[in-house]
């Protein structure tokens, strides 16, 4: 009785290695459908769980696409206030120092969106500024001036978010990860980076 268990278990299984193994061209036979395949409501189909019938949901509050940064928390100042700007500067640069490819996007991003008017030497003097002469109506911030070196990395993040007395905002042309590798830029640029440039091996996080 024994034996036949035993060599009837293994005829069973010499014939599933056959089916499941024969062709790797053609997928294998599924033996429980249930698991393999989940029995999900389809894309857009009615839905009785949920109150509102739709199978569709927006995700929860607080959700993080995949590989996205966590949110800058902190709102825009109502006018004349300064209380978030003040708190920005405890926010710190959530990415890694630059490694040599971060800073060459890094400076190509500030060549477009703030060496324009902030010049390429960071002294406020870019061409749409050219001492008065530009195209801008407004004297662009020297970024040399001690104060902007001074300035916590949350707070520059905060000035490129919602824009600061005449500047814009440059939200809608760089995205959160963007604005934080030109922070870095100005830092190192200003000689004011936490971790010197030099031992900045990794990689901006993705
Ligand atoms: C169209 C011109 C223009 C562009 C482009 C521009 N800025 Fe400005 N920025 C200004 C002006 C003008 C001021 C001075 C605002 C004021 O004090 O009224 C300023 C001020 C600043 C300040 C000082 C804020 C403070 O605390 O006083 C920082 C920092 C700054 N800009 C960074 C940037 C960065 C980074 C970029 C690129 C993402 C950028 N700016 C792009 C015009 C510009």
């Amino acid at each position: 009785m024994k034996k036949i268990t035993v060599i009837s278990f293994l005829a069973i299984a010499v014939v599933l290695t056959a089916i499941s193994c024969g062709d790797n061209q053609k997928p294998g036979k599924t033996f429980m459908p249930d698991m393999a395949y989940s029995r999900a409501y389809e894309t857009y189909s009615e839905n009785p769980l949920f109150e509102d019938n739709q199978t569709n949901r927006t995700p929860v509050e607080g959700t993080i696409a995949q590989g996205q940064l966590l949110p800058f928390r902190i709102p825009q100042d109502g006018p004349g206030d300064t209380t978030n700007f003040g708190k920005a500067r405890f926010v710190n640069n959530p990415l890694p120092p630059l490694n040599a490819d971060d800073r060459k996007e890094a400076e190509r991003l500030y060549l477009i969106y703030c060496g324009i008017c902030h010049g390429e030497k960071l002294d406020g003097n870019g061409p749409l500024w050219n001492q008065g002469d530009g195209a801008y109506p407004a004297a662009p911030k020297d970024l040399t001036d001690p104060v902007i070196g001074n300035q916590g990395d949350g707070q520059l993040f905060y000035t490129i978010t919602y824009g600061k007395n005449k500047m814009g905002s440059y939200a809608s042309q760089l995205d959160a990860k963007q604005r934080w590798m030109v922070v870095h830029y100005i830092k190192e640029k200003l000689g004011k980076s936490k971790a010197p440039a030099a031992e900045a091996e990794s990689s901006v996080a993705q």
